[in-house]
């Protein structure tokens, strides 16, 4: 395993609770985790403990074999961190910023002109950072995290703010990555990404992880069998539903569907949203509640 945390408790000075409480999951070579939950669940505090910002938890966190306490200076040459403010040196070019952040490294590193490209961001521009987009910018912080080829690459909602274009590029590139063995640790509220990339993915709430499964798993678990017919009478829609695990239904489903015009047929397969709301009881997109 590259990650393996196992009863994981992180308290912020004159806190009432704990932000992460007996949290406890693993990561494995060339995987893509997701870090699935609401606001405040505690998914950035759990990746800074990780990436060793926070210091003073509880429990045990071992990163490469290794507890993250014991880890030195060079544990910064093995892991990219990219989260969610970017923070460049918005006086100097993309080139400078990328330049400079090199020259921490002591080991082999992407060349920031090909690495630029690889994002769609441009080459020989010498516009200080500051009169990019958005967007460019956070593509940029993308850039330089991988700039030091890391094994283990932590990301706090890596599409968030992309259009789609850019999006879809970024989900490719990190597949790409894991496919190449990096272990990838993502936070996201984007069911796409979620859904699409990790391959596992674990729901947490008010710091507790609740579950961890395959996407694909979590959601044959809730599938349901209904069926959504739309058809069309005296020229306006109607909608029927029916479920297909009732024979009596099934039946009806059968008679509806060989006596009417019929517009659309659809099934209902929860989305990981739905089935992170059943679990959970909570919305991925509910607001923080006050402790
Ligand atoms: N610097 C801090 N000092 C005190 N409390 C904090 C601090 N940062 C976060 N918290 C609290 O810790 C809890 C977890 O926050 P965290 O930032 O880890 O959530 P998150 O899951 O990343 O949320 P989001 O989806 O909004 O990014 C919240 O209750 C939050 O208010
Ligand atoms: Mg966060």
């Amino acid at each position: 395993m590259i990650v393996e945390a196992c009863d994981l408790r992180f308290t912020y000075p004159g806190a009432a609770k704990p932000a992460i409480d007996d949290l406890g999951f693993s990561v494995g070579e060339g995987e893509v985790f997701g870090f699935l939950g609401p606001n405040g669940s505690g998914k950035s505090t759990t990746q800074k403990v990780l990436t060793k910002i926070l210091q003073g938890y509880e429990g045990r966190v071992e990163v490469f074999g290794r507890d993250v306490r014991r880890h030195g200076s060079d544990y910064f040459n093995e892991i990219g961190v990219c989260f969610e403010f970017p923070n460049l040196y918005e006086k100097l070019t993309a080139e400078e910023n990328l330049g400079f952040y090199r020259d921490f490294f002591d080991i082999p590193t992407d060349e920031p002109r090909e690495a630029l490209a690889r994002l769609d961001l441009p080459v020989g521009d010498s516009r200080p950072v500051s009169q990019w987009s958005k967007g460019m910018k956070m593509r940029l912080t993308l850039t330089r995290s991988l700039l030091n080829r890391p094994r283990l690459w932590f990301l706090d909602e890596p599409t968030t703010g992309q259009d789609p274009h850019h999006a879809v590029m970024i989900r490719r590139l990190i597949r790409e990555k894991a496919d190449e063995g990096t272990s990838v640790f993502l936070t996201t509220h984007d069911m796409t990404v979620a859904d699409e990339l990790c391959d596992r993915v674990a729901f947490l709430v008010d710091g507790h992880v609740l579950v961890v499964d395959t996407p694909r798993r979590l959601k044959l678990e809730h599938r349901n069998h209904r069926v959504e017919v739309e058809t069309l009478v005296n020229e306006s829609t109607e909608h029927r539903g029916f479920d297909l695990s009732d024979p009596k239904d099934k039946q009806a489903f059968v008679d509806f569907v060989r006596d009417h015009d019929i517009e659309t047929i659809h099934t209902q397969e929860p989305t990981l949203e739905d089935v992170f709301l059943r679990t959970t009881g909570r919305a991925l997109s509910e607001p923080e509640r006050p402790s």
